[in-house]
């Protein structure tokens, strides 16, 4: 027996409860790994509330790091004692030990600490796709980049700034400024206090700016296509604040604009595309340009109130839940 989370039932942070679960032995295709660090994503929100489904009861989490303690039958690759994170379309990663198909799993250099390796391989991947593959960020673009002091957020303006861009990044708080600051925003809205539809046009004497990156939803939507130039891109990625409103095409029309909503599940559709975006987040990890804000860390038996402070926007960078027996 270990403890894991546990939900049950659709709800807020308290449907999280802290149980003994069996374990068991990997099958075919499987490893089993006694995590070290579990990565804290608004996704885990969505799940929890129900706004993504899944089959009740049912464990969550979909990024982990930790030491492999088993290999199931006849799988080649891997063994016991090997570093490994699990980071994507698997729910299972609130717990002290769990069974992960290898298929799913990437090795950890030996280089980075699981804690920072779990804090940043969800985030650092889709900051990744989204610069390099939805959108090719480059030299003379203007990004505007929302929720820009959160885990993503902060990646995102680290990744799209050294790229050549000029980044523009909001966030809820002036205590909030400075990490951005530091993550390469060249200029800083503080949406909760000023329009930042008016600040952006301000900023950019007019002309808009080539790409949004919206992860917030429902209260900056619209005001994110209102900040687009002519031809603009509209990446919608998440929605923190609430589901937008149906976008009709005229919405588009207005200035030719490109909209999509992408999700890294579709950017890291194959093997191949997973382990080649892990390596190169791993690799601007340990070559020092992309810097990792493990601002948070909570035991993770108390993860229904790392829940309650993620979405109370308490939290800046990253959060992660350390299990007792890592
Ligand atoms: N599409 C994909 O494949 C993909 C992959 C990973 C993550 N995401 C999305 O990226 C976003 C960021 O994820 P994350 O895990 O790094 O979380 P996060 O950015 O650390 O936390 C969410 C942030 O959103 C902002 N926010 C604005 N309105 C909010 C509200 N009403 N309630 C809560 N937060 C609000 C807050 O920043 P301020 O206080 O500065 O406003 C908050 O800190 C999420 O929307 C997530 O779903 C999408």
């Amino acid at each position: 027996m270990v403890k894991a989370i546990r939900v049950y039932e659709n709800g807020g942070p308290e449907v999280l409860k802290w149980e003994d679960v069996e374990v068991g032995e990997p099958k075919e295709g499987e490893i089993r790994v006694r995590n070290k660090a579990v990565g804290l994503n608004f996704i885990d929100v969505y799940y929890r509330k129900g706004i993504y489904k899944t089959t009740l009861p049912y464990t969550p989490g979909h990024e982990a790091v930790g030491v492999v303690t088993a290999v199931g039958p006849r799988l080649t690759g891997w063994k016991v004692g090997d570093i490994v994170a699990i980071a994507g379309n698997w729910l299972s990663c609130y717990s002290e030990e769990h069974i992960i198909p290898a298929s799913s799993a990437v090795y950890v250099p030996p280089s980075i600490d699981p804690i920072v390796a779990a804090s940043v391989l969800i985030k650092g991947m889709t900051a990744q796709f989204l610069v390099r593959r939805c959108f090719k960020v480059e030299p003379g673009h203007t990004v505007l980049v929302h929720a820009a002091a959160g885990g993503v957020g902060s990646l995102l303006c680290q990744w799209a700034s050294s790229l050549g861009a000029t980044v523009i990044g909001t966030v809820s708080t002036e205590k909030k400024v400075a990490q951005a600051v530091e993550d390469g925003c060249h200029h800083v809205i503080i949406y909760t206090q000023e329009d930042f539809v008016t600040s952006v046009d301000k900023i950019t004497s007019g002309s808009g700016v080539n790409v949004v990156y919206d992860s917030v939803g429902k209260d900056t939507f619209q005001g994110s296509l209102a900040c687009l130039k002519p031809r603009g891109y509209m990446i919608s990625f998440g929605q923190s604040s609430g589901t937008p409103d149906p976008v009709p095409l005229s919405a588009l029309a207005a200035k030719s604009l490109f909209l999509t909503r992408p999700s890294l599940r579709w950017y890291n559709a194959t093997r191949d595309e997973l382990v080649e975006c892990a390596n190169e987040v791993f690799a601007k990890v340990e070559s020092g340009a992309l810097r990792v804000h493990v601002n948070h860390t909570y035991p993770l038996s108390h993860a229904a109130q790392a829940h309650a402070d993620l979405e109370a926007r308490k939290t800046s960078g990253s959060v992660v839940l350390i299990p007792d027996t890592a």
